[in-house]
């Protein structure tokens, strides 16, 4: 089948690499020309397991295009994808101009019938939207388009396993001859069951926010109980294995931490708060959820703050990971942003390592004078005077504690991410300071 992906970002060009991997002709469009010249010479712009090769392998097939011209990509296609970024406005609402951007391209360009398929998370009523200001241009009677939903739940760091392997394949407010033909397309992707999951789409659309919201929600639950685990003298991670043990609540999602980050649950928790507000319904939970998060991306400088009797200045702090998770380098609203901007403005130097995400922090960043990035974890240790852990990247779970307080000047550790024993830090002769649990070697800080 011949398809159009408009974005190429983490969902679209994924989207796109899978969908030519088993065989459809996708043409990919952005407005970034750079992206488009850099991906046509075979470079894949994100760190994404997987991509490359299927990048790859899609140029050599020559099934996978990419181009600036969205009139010549619309004209082939028989389903077209919006796949662009619904950034949070200003408000917190979900800023659609991109979405509408690609939809009037595609009003002025279509001719015959064609499916339009909006995978960017968007508010209740998009779809509604998309086909009104089609309508608006709509002047030619030979062209019929069809627009449904279908949310995307494909996670980064196994974006392509997801994308060929999804949980399910959600379609909202579809026609059954448009069902038909999506279920043909995603068929190499339906293969062991029906994955098919067919609604409405204002139903469609509030799935997609609820599953965000639902997921972001058990942390910060998680996140509150490390809060009281810390004050009543209670370990989190006992807590979080006897509640996960009970079938009802399983043990994912159910992390504390340093708060949550990424390109989704902060800006879609938003941008829920601000649809249920236009409805003049108070989220009460959203908010709370939101709240809870972003005080908790303060704690581990709240926790450095501490035990240095607020005093920072010209400390130097090694961090370890920047991207808001594992196997990305992604950094949209991680909370090494939050740490880093932080110990700055106290006056403290940073020296971090990431395994994927220097080249983001730099972009973020730029050059300056108490950020320096280092290419291997280790090198982070001389001359610092406590490391922090941000990100739990598997590279970092297991610690040479000896090695940490040969190097560290005040042999001090804050970990964001509990992924140490504190009696074997303690033993270590580190101080040791996680979150939720009691502090291992360390000075009670008064309660
Ligand atoms: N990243 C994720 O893990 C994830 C998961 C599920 C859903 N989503 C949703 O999918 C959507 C896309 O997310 P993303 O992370 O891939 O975004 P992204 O920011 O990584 O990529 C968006 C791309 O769209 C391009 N673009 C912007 N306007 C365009 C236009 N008019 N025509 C063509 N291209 C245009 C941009 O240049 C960019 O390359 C968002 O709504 C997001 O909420 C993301």
């Amino acid at each position: 089948m011949k398809v159009a992906v408009f974005g190429t970002g983490y969902v679209g060009l994924t989207l796109a690499a899978c969908l030519a991997e088993v065989g459809h002709a996708v043409c990919c469009v952005d407005v970034d020309a750079r992206r488009v010249a850099s991906l046509s010479e075979g470079h894949c712009p994100i760190f994404e397991p997987g991509l490359p090769v299927l990048l790859k392998n899609g140029r050599a097939s020559a099934r996978l295009a990419f181009t600036t011209d969205a009139a010549r990509a619309i004209d082939a296609a028989t389903v077209i994808f919006i796949a662009v970024g619904t950034p949070s406005l200003p408000d917190g609402s979900a800023d659609l101009s991109q979405v509408f951007a690609v939809t009037d391209s595609i009003a002025r360009h279509a001719r015959g019938d064609k499916i339009v398929v909006n995978k960017s998370t968007s508010p209740v009523g998009t779809v509604d939207a998309i086909k009104a200001r089609l309508a608006r241009h709509d002047a030619s009677t030979a062209t019929r388009v069809d627009v449904v939903s279908n949310p995307e739940f494909l996670k980064e760091g196994s974006a392509v396993l997801d994308c060929m392997r999804p949980d399910r394949i959600l379609i909202g407010g579809a026609s059954p001859a448009t069902q038909a033909l999506l279920r043909e397309l995603f068929a190499p992707f339906s293969r062991n069951h029906d994955k098919f999951i067919c609604m409405d789409a204002r139903s469609a659309e509030l799935a997609k926010y609820a599953a965000n919201c639902m997921l972001a929600t058990r942390i910060s639950f998680m996140n509150e109980m490390a809060n009281l685990a810390e004050h009543t003298g209670a370990d989190i991670e006992a807590v979080r294995r006897a509640i996960g043990s009970d079938p009802r609540i399983g043990y994912d999602f159910i992390y504390a931490g340093c708060g949550f980050g990424g390109s989704c649950f902060p800006k879609d928790l938003s941008a829920l708060q601000r649809i249920a507000e236009q409805y003049d319904y108070q989220p009460r939970l959203l908010q709370a959820v939101d709240a809870i998060n972003q005080r908790q991306k303060h704690r581990l400088f709240e926790k450095i703050l501490d035990h240095y009797d607020g005093d920072l200045a010209g400390k130097t702090f090694a961090v370890w990971g920047l991207a808001f998770k594992p196997n990305t380098d992604d950094m949209r609203e991680a909370s090494s942003q939050v740490l880093l901007r932080s110990l700055w403005q106290a006056g403290a130097n940073v020296q971090a390592f990431d395994p994927q995400a220097h080249a983001e922090a730099r972009r973020l960043f730029g050059e300056r004078d108490d950020l320096r990035l280092m290419d291997r974890k280790e090198d982070t240790l001389s001359g610092a005077h406590a490391l922090v852990i941000v990100t739990e990247w598997q590279d970092f779970r297991v610690l040479d504690n000896g090695l940490v307080r040969q190097r560290l000047l005040d042999a001090t550790v804050f970990d964001g991410r509990n992924l140490y024993e504190p009696a074997q830090m303690a033993e270590a002769g580190l101080v040791y300071y996680s979150i939720g649990r009691p502090d291992a070697g360390a000075r009670q800080a008064p309660r």
